[in-house]
């Protein structure tokens, strides 16, 4: 399991602190660009691709990026039918002279498949990495999702930076819900459950998981008994089809427990995710802003920006 660093993130990246910078935004989420517009040092060129009538796509940067950083702030969920434009705005810019191209992505895709599950499959996290490490010069995500793999530097060839949302979802908690019981629905959510569980304080349970295909979990849940006062609070770095918060949600109420608060990093949201779990028996749904949703409560956008703008 990787462990978080719960010491604050405030280094900016040192490869930015001395060049001139340019942001460039391809689909990224418009709570960080008006962020970084409202710091009032920079500009951001909003770039939307063109898209040919055979669904080809063109790029084209207006903004003067020779000699300068470029910062390329965008996001990637639903990230097939983005990663070309990606890539080609990378290039646009290396050729037209940008001295470094620093990808700001604060969901990072991809990161799930981190070994071969059938035999025949690859590891796609592994060659996403590579595809990135070639077009970028460094990267900054919030919470990657780092099951086998312990950290970015072992797939990605390029400097990294990994910011967590760990401290804006202890005080979301912390304002908003009586008596928490943290409740982490996996073994990988313990990195982020138990860092949370402590910041606010509160008892940590870890559920067990069996992941039986892409829409099926089964979970074991200990007895809850003595935590029928308290408001269990689901944490998971990523909601995408729902169902791993489903089941959880589900064998909570057979314990008689109170109607859950369910937290993720990352709203992926797959397909009727989100109503599902709305029509579940839950208090809430909260998610941070890495994407943007609906359920969005909690802002990580400052956090972000502090670690490429600094002071
Ligand atoms: C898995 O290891 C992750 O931490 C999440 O639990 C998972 O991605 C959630 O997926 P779903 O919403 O499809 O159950």
């Amino acid at each position: 399991m990787a462990r978080i660093n719960m010491k604050k993130n405030t280094q900016p990246l040192s490869l930015t602190k001395t060049s001139a910078k340019c942001f460039l935004s391809l689909f990224a989420n418009p709570s960080l660009i008006t962020l970084i517009k409202k710091n009032g040092k920079y500009s951001v060129e909003e770039i939307i691709p063109h898209q040919f009538p055979d669904e080809e796509t063109s790029v084209t940067i207006h903004s003067d990026v020779k000699n300068k950083d470029v910062i390329v702030l965008t996001s990637l969920e639903r990230p097939n039918a983005k990663i070309l434009a990606l890539l080609f705005l990378a290039e646009i810019a290396r050729n037209l002279g940008a001295k470094n191209i620093i990808l700001i992505v604060p969901y990072l895709v991809y990161m799930r498949q981190d070994k071969e599950f059938k035999s025949g499959q690859g590891v796609s996290a592994k060659y996403f990495a590579q595809l990135l490490s070639k077009y970028f010069d460094a990267l900054i995500t919030v919470d990657p999702h780092l099951h086998r793999y312990h950290s970015l530097g072992e797939i990605y060839s390029i400097p990294t930076k990994v910011l967590h949302a760990i401290n804006p979802i202890a005080n979301w908690i912390k304002s908003h819900v009586k008596k928490p019981l943290i409740i982490g629905p996996d073994k990988e959510s313990q990195q982020w459950a138990q860092a949370i569980a402590q910041l606010v304080d509160a008892p940590l349970v870890m559920l067990q998981k069996i992941r039986k295909g892409d829409r099926l979990v089964e979970m074991m849940l200990p007895d809850l008994d003595r935590y029928s006062s308290y408001t269990p609070v689901l944490i998971d770095d990523i909601i995408s089809t729902g169902k791993t918060m489903l089941e959880a949600v589900k064998q909570l109420k057979q314990q008689k427990m109170q109607p859950a608060v369910c937290i993720a990093v990352h709203a992926v949201f797959a397909e009727d995710a989100y109503a599902s779990l709305l029509g579940a028996n839950i208090a809430q749904v909260v998610t941070c802003n890495t994407i943007q949703h609906a359920s969005n409560a909690i802002d990580v956008s400052e956090l972000i920006a502090d670690n490429i703008i600094g002071d």
